[in-house]
């Protein structure tokens, strides 16, 4: 396998994009990928997106996306993995890379979830239909359920689950492409409308429009398009069981502990050499979770973490500090692409007031569903 860099990003604002199209996101985060590298083509593309066709009703966004972008004729492809969606592209076009069988190829997320369409079904189709959605759950529910586990197995409190939201806004707060930029206090948070019991408004992500892209290629060729290349020391992925109640133990998300072990072995590394992590926080909850599987904090231990100053810019393992799904905003495909390039920012110094200084080695990771599947990439300053 050849070693792999990312070279360039682009990105979209997130938000309630009104005046924007799928196609128009796309092509934004990804033409501003291209100038950045000073390319004008690539070998490939690949598209990581949710739901277009329940969403926008779109399908078959390779060949629509590549023309858009002026490339038709380009290989592009659409893969899927439901929120994972974004970090498979990018897991996608490293493999391509690392194979040999592509040079340059654009990874890039979109979603356009604010046009249309009932968001939160949707949003449920990525559950276990039989066992599940069929009984009425939605994700906000599926994640209360996850609280609840965690909150009998290790004492989680409501104030730990919003002290997460606490320090993501304030950290969204100082993202100029993040859908929020309000703090928020402990009391507005424990006190916005009840969602799905423990689960309050600011407890949950946002539905939100965006597009993010990277581009990637052999780390021997990288100077061809930065000074600065980020490697990609480890790409990793696995699955667990999709309905919580087939779990050994619904509080504890075995395919994020997995995707972390393999990338963890491939990188040579171990979760104390990190200095900056971006987790797939679509609840609080899931932050808490997150960074437990991840080896970041003991079993148990990842409710103080927040509240205790740790995870937060300054603390000694800074997590999600884009401002996270939570302020960021979290357009579901474009999700793990984004995460990634909070991470390459980073690890190039190119952070502003979120900059985690010294930061040399990152993590990002990117789950599909209520953690059915996972994907995590490590990255490193070369
Ligand atoms: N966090 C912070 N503010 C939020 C918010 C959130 N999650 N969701 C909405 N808001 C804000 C809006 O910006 C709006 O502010 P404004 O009045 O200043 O314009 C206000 O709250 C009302 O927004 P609205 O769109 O009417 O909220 P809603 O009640 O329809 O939706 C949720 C709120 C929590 C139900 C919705 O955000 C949601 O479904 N989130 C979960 C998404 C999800 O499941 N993603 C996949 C995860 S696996």
């Amino acid at each position: 396998m050849r070693d792999v860099a990312i070279v360039a990003a682009g990105m979209t604002k997130f938000g309630e994009l009104w005046e924007s199209s799928l196609r128009d996101l796309f092509v934004e985060a990804a033409s501003e990928a291209l100038a950045n590298a000073h390319a004008d083509h690539v070998d490939s593309i690949i598209v990581g997106n949710m739901s277009a066709g329940q969403f926008v009703g779109q399908e078959h966004l390779g060949p629509l996306l590549a023309d858009h972008l002026g490339m038709a004729g380009t290989p592009a492809m659409r893969v899927e993995s439901a929120c994972a969606s974004g970090g498979v592209a990018l897991r996608t076009a490293f493999l391509e890379v690392a194979s040999g069988a592509s040079d340059l190829v654009l990874a890039a997320g979109v979603e356009k979830m604010n046009d249309g369409g009932d968001v939160t079904a949707i949003l449920a189709t990525a559950a276990d239909q039989e066992n599940e959605v069929y009984h009425g759950i939605t994700f906000p529910g599926l994640y209360a359920m996850i609280a609840r586990a965690h909150m009998g197995a290790h004492g989680t409190t409501e104030e730990d689950l919003s002290a997460v939201a606490v320090k993501n806004h304030h950290h969204g707060a100082l993202n100029p492409r993040a859908q929020f930029h309000r703090e928020v206090t402990l009391q507005e948070v424990m006190t916005s409308s009840m969602v799905a019991a423990p689960l309050r408004m600011l407890h949950c992500s946002p539905v939100s429009d965006g597009a993010a892209a990277v581009l990637v290629c052999p780390l021997d060729q990288a100077k061809r398009y930065t000074d600065r290349p980020v490697r990609i020391r480890a790409s990793a992925s696995a699955t667990a069981p999709m309905a919580l109640a087939d779990r050994k133990d619904p509080a504890f998300l075995d395919a994020v502990a997995l995707s972390a072990k393999r990338a963890y072995q491939m990188a040579g590394v171990g979760p104390g050499d990190v200095q900056v992590v971006e987790v797939h926080d679509c609840f609080t909850i899931a932050e808490i979770c997150c960074i437990e599987a991840l080896g970041l904090v003991e079993c148990g231990k990842g409710r103080d973490a927040a509240r205790s100053g740790l995870t937060a810019l300054g603390g000694t393992v800074p997590v999600n500090t884009s401002g996270g799904l939570k302020s960021k905003g979290h357009p579901v495909g474009a999700t793990g692409i984004a995460q990634a390039i909070e991470i390459f920012e980073q690890l190039r110094g190119e952070s502003g007031p979120r900059q985690v200084p010294n930061a040399h080695l990152g993590l990002a990771q990117n789950m599909g569903g209520s953690g059915a599947s996972s994907v995590v990439h490590i990255l490193e300053r070369v």
